[in-house]
């Protein structure tokens, strides 16, 4: 059995769209297990960029099936858009399969999350504003929800939507003061989207357990981060799935004996978009050495300038445990090849006593101060470093404090944005 998850251990963009994109040269399946288009995975072939929302980063290699699961939220204008914009650019779609279980984005879940985050004058999570949180809502609350196997029968799908608009109609006018939106043009529009889309309607769980019983690679491509999952991360500064390993179970129908490797994304230092306490983070006079020139941290979804900071070892610890990681991608390490020193952080000060563990509680997180080790820089270009022993023996250094701190080995070292800039010391596949 070969069945790899990538997750990010961390709060989401620490590159995991470049080593799935590696990883797929090998793999038969890649699959979506959660989230949406809040997701912004930019992979780089040759001199080509590509920017990938929903679809897998698999699908810029010809022949993968490329699957999103039940746990996906699915905006079907979205989804169309890239496909569309794929295949001008002469990329084959036709391994796109959708899960008939996954749950449609509508045209009020992105007003709704916009609506919602305007009304808070305190307590704004950050939102993407793709109306992910509304549309995982209506999933949880059961009365609204409309699924992918809906949307592509005319007839369920024209009835349901009356039902749902009308709540939702009401609940934008006299809640929110919104004018509401027009059923016969969403049933037009939607019931477009489902004669596009209705072919790559499928049982994902079959399909992929399927692949998996006949010796297939399958690759679960995590989105966001750890600290973004909504039971394990920074509640509630949070998405609403579960980026985690544990979503692959829920998310695609595959049980968790089926999973072999779970492969942690950590990228050499930190970021963060959106709200809620960043205990490394830098000051806005320090964080444009990690956000502008090689780092480019800003938003792949929403253009945002990102928050920036030192790597975090507490973090990558509590990560790893609650994702039982079996080996670890570190990203991006080229960013770090101007700095004289790189600090680390090893654990927080909490009221003068030393915090090892992730707090659960924010005030907690919020009061933490990072207690910083300061390691030598390595002043040097690495970004053409093919073999560990290829790295300055201080940037070795450093990936070794971080692999000490986190508690497992580093396998794939990440120097650069190309799929040829990149360290392997053990393969993940095999
Ligand atoms: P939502 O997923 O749009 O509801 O946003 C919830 C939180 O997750 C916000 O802080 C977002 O900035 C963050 N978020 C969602 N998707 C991503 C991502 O792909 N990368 C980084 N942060 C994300």
């Amino acid at each position: 059995m070969q069945t790899v998850v990538v997750v990010g251990l961390q709060w989401g963009d620490e590159g995991k769209g470049k080593i799935t994109d590696l990883l797929t040269a090998d793999a038969h399946v890649v699959v979506r297990y959660q989230g949406g288009n809040n997701a912004g995975h930019t992979v780089v072939v040759g001199d080509q960029e590509f920017k990938l929302h929903l679809i897998p980063s698999g699908i810029l290699y010809p022949g993968t099936l490329c699957v999103l699961g039940n746990g996906v939220v699915i905006n079907p204008k979205v989804l169309l858009e890239e496909m569309d914009g794929l295949t001008a650019r002469g990329i084959d779609v036709s391994g796109i399969r959708i899960s008939d279980r996954a749950h449609v984005i509508m045209p009020y879940h992105p007003i709704i999350d916009r609506l919602e985050e305007d009304s808070r004058t305190v307590g704004k999570i950050g939102t993407t504003g793709r109306g992910i949180g509304p549309a995982y809502v209506d999933k949880y609350n059961r009365y609204d929800a409309i699924r992918m196997v809906d949307l592509i029968q005319p007839e369920v799908f024209a009835e349901r939507l009356q039902e749902v608009l009308e709540r939702k109609n009401r609940l934008l006018k006299d809640f929110y003061g919104h004018e509401g939106l027009n059923y016969e043009a969403i049933l037009k529009e939607y019931q477009g989207y489902a004669d596009r889309l209705r072919e790559r309607v499928v049982d994902a769980s079959l399909l992929v357990n399927e692949a998996i019983d006949r010796g297939d690679k399958v690759l679960f491509e995590g989105a966001q981060g750890s600290l973004l999952d909504v039971d394990h991360g920074t509640f509630p500064f949070v998405s609403s799935s579960n980026p985690g390993s544990a979503g692959v179970s829920a998310g695609t129908g595959v049980g968790p004996t089926k999973i072999s490797k779970v492969l942690g994304v950590l990228k050499a230092y930190s970021t963060r978009v959106g709200e809620g306490p960043f205990p490394t983070e830098l000051p806005d006079d320090e964080v444009s050495k990690l956000r502008d020139g090689r780092g480019r941290e800003y938003g792949v979804t929403t253009g945002r300038a990102r928050r920036c900071g030192w790597f975090d070892g507490v973090i990558a610890r509590y990560s790893i445990r609650v994702n039982g990681v079996t080996s670890l991608v570190v990203m991006k390490l080229d960013v770090l090849d101007n700095f004289e020193t790189i600090k680390v952080c090893t654990a927080y000060r909490y009221r003068g006593e030393l915090l090892r563990e992730f707090p659960s509680s924010l005030r907690v997180l919020a009061e933490c101060e990072p207690v910083y080790e300061e390691l030598p820089g390595w002043n040097c270009d690495t970004t053409g470093a093919r073999s560990y022993e290829d790295l300055p023996k201080a940037a070795q250094a450093y990936l070794e404090k971080v692999a000490e701190l986190a508690g497992a080995p580093v396998d794939m070292v990440s120097v650069g944005w190309r799929r040829d800039e990149t360290v392997i010391r053990k393969p993940i596949w095999g």
